[in-house]
């Protein structure tokens, strides 16, 4: 210890900085600063913010160990196509008894922590009249509310979009709030190719937009999901290409978070698995969780409590396994977890599809998907999976509406 601490005296650089240290103390009143005059500075913001330990309190439960987010908040529109993949009409009925498949799944609450909903549902209730609330709460399931009202394209990019609904997004909060969501969502879309996407236009507008979103869901009690996806698409581009343009994706959102004084531990991260395009062969789980784990490490500040990836059209099973490949890195800062919507509906829906007969099958379907992605989480998984092999779950960009 002596010699490291000789070796560090004589420094020339440790010496100067030693130096200054010592003359600016002695240009204060006092020459020893007692450790309870230590004033630790935080930001007007965080000060003033009634649900500050709320919202620290949320973001820990919903990122706890073993446990995950069920993404159900597809817009009518989106789950209007779902729906129609089995034959369904998109009516409210359907929509409405589809949600209350998938709350009132029994177990369901044993791997999962919180559930992002979209407007119609959050206000909905069962069809024998109990609000899909409190069944969730019931469950140990904390709501949650999507926020963003879509994306539409950024003028002069190559197809490249802004998320919508920062107008009047406080007031839509405060009423979230009163019906009992406690986080929120809002989905920004990076589009990668080998040379010109994102461009720093989509980079700094989506940075922007979800730094300011984060700061008005804070100032009204909800833990908001930071999601800045960059989204797996057609195209030959490379895994390295997808680190890199999600490390400098990450690393500008964290920027302006900081900027708009957002309180870091009452966030969670939504961010994609380091993949490469669609033409290239599907990489193994460790290959993913190799740039996936490097590229969180090197962008997300470690106060942030939980990293929920979103499935973004892996398979069923690749989402599971790419999951508990993340865990061989741990212990890791924040919790490695998911926030998956197709990984866990995709099956699901094809079991029910419409059916009485089939609602238990499907809701044992479900549970069975969250149990794995729970131990994947624990790094548990030993398998079968419930839905072995199967295709990637695709889905067009959509531009305009409010479409997840
Ligand atoms: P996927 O898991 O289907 O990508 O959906 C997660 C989500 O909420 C995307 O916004």
């Amino acid at each position: 210890m002596s010699v490291l601490k000789n070796q560090l005296w004589g420094d020339p650089l440790v010496s100067a900085v030693r130096q200054e240290w010592s003359t600016s103390r002695k240009s204060h009143s006092c020459s020893i600063i007692p450790s309870h005059r230590v004033v630790l500075m935080t930001s007007d913001f965080e000060k003033s913010n009634p649900y500050v330990h709320e919202l620290k309190k949320t973001a820990a439960y919903i990122a706890q160990p073993g446990k995950g987010i069920l993404a159900s908040d597809e817009s009518n529109a989106t789950t209007g196509k779902r729906l129609a993949t089995v034959g369904l009409e998109n009516t409210e009925e359907n929509r409405q008894a589809w949600r209350e498949l998938l709350y009132s799944a029994p177990g369901l609450g044993n791997y999962i922590s919180g559930t992002i909903m979209f407007e119609e549902t959050l206000f909905q209730s069962s069809r024998a009249g109990e609000q899909f609330v409190d069944i969730l709460k019931k469950q140990g399931i904390v709501p949650g509310i999507k926020v963003d009202t879509g994306l539409q394209p950024i003028d002069g990019t190559d197809g490249e979009t802004a998320t919508q609904g920062l107008d009047g997004l406080a007031d839509r909060c405060k009423r979230y709030y009163e019906q009992g969501a406690r986080f929120a969502k809002w989905r920004a879309v990076l589009k990668v190719d080998s040379d010109k996407c994102p461009s720093s236009t989509a980079i700094l507008e989506n940075a922007h937009g979800l730094a300011r979103y984060a700061q008005i869901a804070q100032a009204n009690g909800l833990v908001p999901i930071v999601e800045p996806e960059v989204t797996l698409g057609p195209g030959d581009y490379s895994i390295e290409r997808t680190a890199y343009v999600s490390e400098k994706v990450n690393s500008h959102v964290f920027r302006l978070l900081n900027e708009y004084n957002v309180i870091l531990e009452g966030i969670l991260l939504k961010p994609n698995m380091i993949l490469p395009g669609l033409d290239v062969p599907t990489p193994s789980p460790e290959e993913v969780a190799k740039y996936t784990v490097r590229t969180m490490l090197r962008s997300v500040p470690a106060a942030v409590p939980g990293i929920h990836f979103l499935s973004g059209g892996m398979s069923e099973e690749e989402a599971t396994l790419n999951l508990q490949a993340l865990q061989a890195y741990g212990p890791t800062p924040w919790s490695l977890t998911f926030s998956y919507g197709r990984a866990l509906q995709s099956s699901t829906l094809k079991i029910w599809s419409g059916k009485e007969s089939s609602w238990k099958a499907a809701q044992e379907r479900l549970v069975a998907l969250a149990k794995a992605n729970s131990e994947a989480q624990l790094g548990k998984y030993a398998g079968p999976h419930p839905s072995p092999g199967g295709a990637r779950i695709l889905q067009a960009l959509r531009l305009g509406g409010a479409g997840k």
